[in-house]
């Protein structure tokens, strides 16, 4: 697998796509830094990286905690010397039902992690990159950044929230050569997605999902959007009129978008 990139830090690894992108940059014999709040899984995770011939340091962080999340960056900045390469990753989908009353909890923890931390990581990394004129910075959207889906209003808005800010990023930091990427994942088989209860149209399992996104971060790619079939059915959902979006959303997921996605849960508990 092509990787140019020999110190990368990526945030949200104990699991999931995270875990998988730890442990095939690893083959490449790249330096990681693996972030999350599971200390026992993020440690056999680092055992992991090192048999596959990789190096690893762990930060064990809330990344929804500014004052840790800033602590644990720092460290991590100084003690590596700086990045050639930064995933933000960690994400949490959280489940608002109608009436709810923990839609207040659930809808600031969705904020804090999907959106708050993913961009101040990002802003902590750009200010670093910026003044080494180096490094490549790459958000984990997703596809439900594309319009306002039933049953998840805090996970959509906080993605999309996340695809324009990275658009947006990108402007800034192209003139000092810092590359940005935004990756918009369709279905992946993970944590987040096996106890789903709703169809899950061109699933992927994590490893080819982590080779397509590997990929797209070694070309360079602004956007990246994947499976290819979910990428069409997205953009096309995006052009259709307002109306028909309307009419086709309550009709498949009407009832959901009152009850809640099964298969979510209201806490997001580390493991
Ligand atoms: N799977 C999909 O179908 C899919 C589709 C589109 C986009 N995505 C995006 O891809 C990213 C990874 O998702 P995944 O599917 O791999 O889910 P996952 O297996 O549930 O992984 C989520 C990661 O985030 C970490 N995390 C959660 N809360 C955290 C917190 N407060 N502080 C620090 N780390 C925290 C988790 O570790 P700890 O619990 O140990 O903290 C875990 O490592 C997310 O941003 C998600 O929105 C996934």
């Amino acid at each position: 697998m092509q990787n140019n990139y020999k110190k990368i830090l990526i945030t949200g690894a104990s699991t999931g796509i995270g875990r998988q992108l730890a442990l095939d940059y690893a083959k490449g014999g790249a330096a990681l830094w693996l972030l999350a709040r599971s200390e026992s899984k993020l440690y056999d995770l680092a055992e992991e990286v090192r048999n596959a011939g990789g190096e690893a340091q762990i930060l064990v962080c809330d990344a929804t905690l500014e004052p840790v999340l800033m602590g644990a960056l720092q460290f991590a900045q100084a003690a590596s010397g700086g990045f050639d390469l930064v995933i933000v990753n960690a994400g949490w989908g959280g489940k608002m039902k109608y009436p709810g009353a923990k839609n207040i909890q659930v809808l600031n923890q969705v904020i804090d992690l999907n959106f708050k931390a993913a961009t101040q990581t990002l802003e902590f990394f750009a200010r670093h990159m910026v003044e080494a004129r180096h490094g490549h910075l790459v958000g984990i959207s997703s596809v439900a950044g594309f319009r306002g889906l039933p049953g998840g209003a805090a996970y959509s808005a906080t993605k999309a929230g996340l695809i324009t800010y990275l658009e947006s990023l990108r402007f800034s930091l192209q003139p000092f050569g810092v590359k940005v990427t935004d990756i918009r994942p369709g279905f992946v088989r993970t944590p987040m997605t096996d106890q789903n209860k709703v169809p899950m149209p061109f699933l992927m399992e994590v490893d080819r999902a982590s080779s397509k996104i590997i990929r797209a971060i070694a070309r360079g790619r602004k956007r990246f959007t994947f499976p290819w079939q979910m990428a069409i059915f997205v953009h096309l959902m995006k052009a259709l009129p307002d109306v028909l979006y309307d009419w086709a959303a309550t009709k498949s997921y009407g009832d959901m978008a009152v009850s809640g996605r099964k298969g979510k849960s209201e806490e997001n508990s580390a493991g």
